[in-house]
């Protein structure tokens, strides 16, 4: 495999910084640009950049990801989640690149009853899975040699996360209240690079759905997470109307890998395995 010249945006976040790492150990060609560096809603800016680095493919991970937030300021969200994508994209298109987009399961509606197949029609509740599924749009309309992944419930050793908070939460609480009636698959960033280092040196372009194998719901990763990390801490049950949030999230987000089994990849690990690989490390380094 020759080494790739590769560009990923937002390479301070927790899954940009999860990349940098596992592609350069790979011996890719990799310059991670952090906000500061490229702000992706400034399309001279993207062009330039894009110009100057003639990547032979650009990971687009940048994005505003409050959920809630994005409810009280959407002209936001769509700024960078929607436009910004679409300058990465036009600007990819001019110098001849390929691109991969991060996208997310709140594309969905959650009303599905099975695991969601890349096929499958969307219709997000919220802002932010308004705001990235335009996102989708404009890479699908702009160019053909790209990759939309959809992922779900990101945790790693970078950035702040649901894995982090509530080991912080268990720090200092004897009882931790978490919902039980949205279901998903928790993913882990170094699993989740490794899949794109197989697909960007491939001309398997297109559509998927991935995340790691097997699925939850919040509480039932909150319990794990304190199992697996040995801490004390009971963990109560509660229903989603019991929180008063923002932004609306789906019930049921589970998806399917279609097009990844279909591809010839085997199955990701399971969540509650990669969950224990990962505990074992951050809680010896933290
Ligand atoms: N987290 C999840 O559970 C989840 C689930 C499904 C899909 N995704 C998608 O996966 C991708 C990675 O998520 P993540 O959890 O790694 O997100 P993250 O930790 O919040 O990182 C996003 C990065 O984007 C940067 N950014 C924000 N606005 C920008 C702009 N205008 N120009 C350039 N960079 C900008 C942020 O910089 P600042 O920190 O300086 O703002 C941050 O470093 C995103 O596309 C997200 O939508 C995430």
């Amino acid at each position: 495999m020759s080494p790739l010249k590769v560009l990923v945006t937002g390479s301070k976040g927790q899954l940009g910084q999860e990349l940098c790492h596992v592609l350069i150990n790979e011996g890719h060609d990799v310059t991670g640009l952090s906000r500061v560096e490229l702000d992706v809603t400034n399309a001279e800016a993207v062009l330039n950049m894009l110009n100057r680095c003639q990547p032979d493919i650009v990971i687009h991970t940048a994005a505003y990801t409050d959920v809630n937030r994005a409810e009280k300021e959407p002209e936001k969200a769509f700024l960078v989640n929607s436009l910004g994508t679409e300058n990465v994209a036009l600007a990819v298109k001019q110098i001849g690149a390929k691109m991969v987009y991060i996208s997310t399961d709140y594309v969905f509606d959650g009303t599905s009853q099975y695991p969601i197949r890349e096929e499958e029609a969307t219709n997000p509740l919220s802002i932010y899975g308004r705001s990235k599924l335009l996102g989708e749009e404009h890479v699908r309309r702009i160019l053909s040699h790209y990759f939309i992944i959809r992922t779900s419930w990101l945790y790693g050793r970078y950035g702040s996360n649901f894995v982090k908070k509530i080991l912080e939460a268990g720090d200092h609480a004897k009882t931790v209240t978490v919902v039980n009636d949205q279901f998903g698959s928790p993913t882990y960033t170094g699993d989740l690079a490794d899949a794109i280092a197989k697909l960007i040196v491939t001309d398997q372009f297109g559509l998927y759905h991935l995340s790691n194998s097997g699925s939850c719901s919040w509480y039932e990763f909150a319990r794990e997470i304190f199992y697996l990390a040995g801490k004390d801490v009971l963990v109560e049950p509660c229903k989603t109307e019991e929180f008063k949030s923002p932004a609306k999230r789906p019930a049921y987000s589970i998806l399917e890998h279609s097009r990844w089994r279909d591809n010839g990849y085997a199955e990701i690990r399971h969540w509650s395995e990669a969950l224990e690989e990962f505990l074992a490390h951050y809680l010896i380094s933290s």
